[in-house]
């Protein structure tokens, strides 16, 4: 590492000192195609205060950062709003370097910083609605349990209406940008790919804590979460857009996802995807080893309704769908409707392993399925075109699509 590192100043003495991990493909099962960004911000006032930290491996980079505007022993308060690694993993190093600043963090967060680092630490536990004056500013806390882990919080600046939410509206999204008014639409989709993996099965949580800090009433400027982008154009779009998301808002999009051994199940689904596009729909056809699983899920986000089709391979379905079942189950996708299709050379087992875990689930699933024997004949081909369009039928009947 060398060189001048550029600042970033979101207001007059508030900075972006966090690190850019251009190369990581891999976050823990997420797919992340340009890498991501793990953000950490410096606050100057009487006290200076560091909120976050980065990754472990990228604290030279963050150090380098904050060299820029002070010398990083003159840090008297460092915010932990979230235990996770990614955003905790170098404070260990940085409380060694400072000397023995404040660590605020809410209860749960010292509990988990205490279990990870096995260090003492000179913390301060908050609550929500604390304040903490340091100087010019009183900083203020927001408690967000599960959002996504038990010990998450928000840091609010009020006297430059800044929102510092950690991991909520992050995008994994590395980019020499660090505003979300630079990028074009693609912040967006890295937005909605990081909910859809991350935050989707705490839906619920997620329209109680939005609607809890609009009724606060504070006035919010920009979002600095903890990965990609810092909303300073219009904070108010992507707080829609998870009020959206949360709420299952569909759009009119059918996904068919699968997998194949010798075509069968793709003859199947190619055949659906033509009764899909006959009814007019936005169909896509996706293919469990072609495409990630978590660019699948975020696909299925404004999707009212998916097909999954599987081979039978020893009795049960498909390896692939299989991952894909396990991963999309935990996510809890809202609101949408599955239909289940495959092939099968004898006793047949895929169609019928996916509908019992997913009804174990409490997904709606039609009733109605397709199987063929071997290689799908001219007949059981125009019955998958048929079964397309009913599927589309059947999901105008059931869903809140707009
Ligand atoms: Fe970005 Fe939950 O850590």
């Amino acid at each position: 590492m060398g060189g001048r590192m550029e600042t970033v100043e979101l207001k007059k003495g508030v900075y972006w000192v966090g690190a850019i991990d251009w190369n990581v493909r891999d976050f823990h099962g997420y797919s992340t195609p340009t890498g991501t960004t793990y953000n950490a911000y410096l606050i100057l006032d009487e006290k200076n205060v560091l909120v976050d930290t980065v990754k472990s491996s990228f604290y030279l980079e963050m150090l380098g950062r904050i060299s820029e505007i002070i010398d990083p022993s003159k840090i008297d308060i460092i915010i932990s709003n979230h235990v996770e690694m990614d955003h905790s993993s170098s404070l260990p190093q940085l409380v060694e370097r400072i000397g023995n600043p404040v660590v605020i963090t809410s209860e749960r967060g010292k509990k988990g910083l205490e279990k990870h680092y096995k260090r003492p630490m000179n913390f301060k536990v908050v609550k929500s609605g604390e304040t903490f004056p340091i100087g010019r500013r009183t900083l203020s806390f927001i408690e967000a349990p599960m959002l996504h882990w038990p010990d998450n919080m928000f840091t609010y600046i009020p006297e430059d209406r800044v929102l510092l939410p950690n991991d909520a509206f992050g995008q994994h999204f590395a980019s020499s940008y660090r505003f979300e008014d630079e990028a074009d639409e693609e912040v967006m989709r890295h937005a909605a790919k990081y909910f859809a993996n991350i935050l989707w099965h705490l839906a619920p949580l997620i329209v109680k804590k939005i609607d809890e800090v609009v009724k606060m009433g504070i006035p919010i400027d920009m979002i600095g979460p903890s990965h990609g982008l810092i909303w300073r154009k219009d904070p108010g779009k992507i707080i829609q857009a998870y009020v959206d998301w949360s709420q299952g808002k569909t759009a009119n999009k059918i996904l068919v996802v699968y997998d194949t051994m010798w075509g069968s199940t793709e003859a199947l689904a190619r055949a659906i995807l033509k009764g899909l596009i006959e009814e007019g729909v936005e169909a896509k056809l996706l293919h469990l080893r072609s495409n990630h699983r978590s660019d699948i899920i975020e696909e299925m986000l404004e999707a009212k309704g998916v097909l999954l089709g599987s081979p039978t391979l020893n009795n049960g379905m498909f390896p692939t769908m299989g991952d894909f079942l396990t991963y999309m189950k935990g996510l809890r996708p809202k609101g949408k409707c599955f239909g289940l299709f495959g092939s099968y050379g004898w006793g047949g087992g895929a169609v019928k392993e996916m509908r019992k875990i997913l009804e174990q689930e409490k997904f709606e699933v039609w009733e109605k399925e397709l199987s063929a024997q071997f290689i799908p004949d001219p007949e059981e081909i125009k019955n998958a075109i048929q079964f397309g369009k009913e599927f589309v039928k059947k999901t105008n009947g059931t869903n809140n699509s707009e």
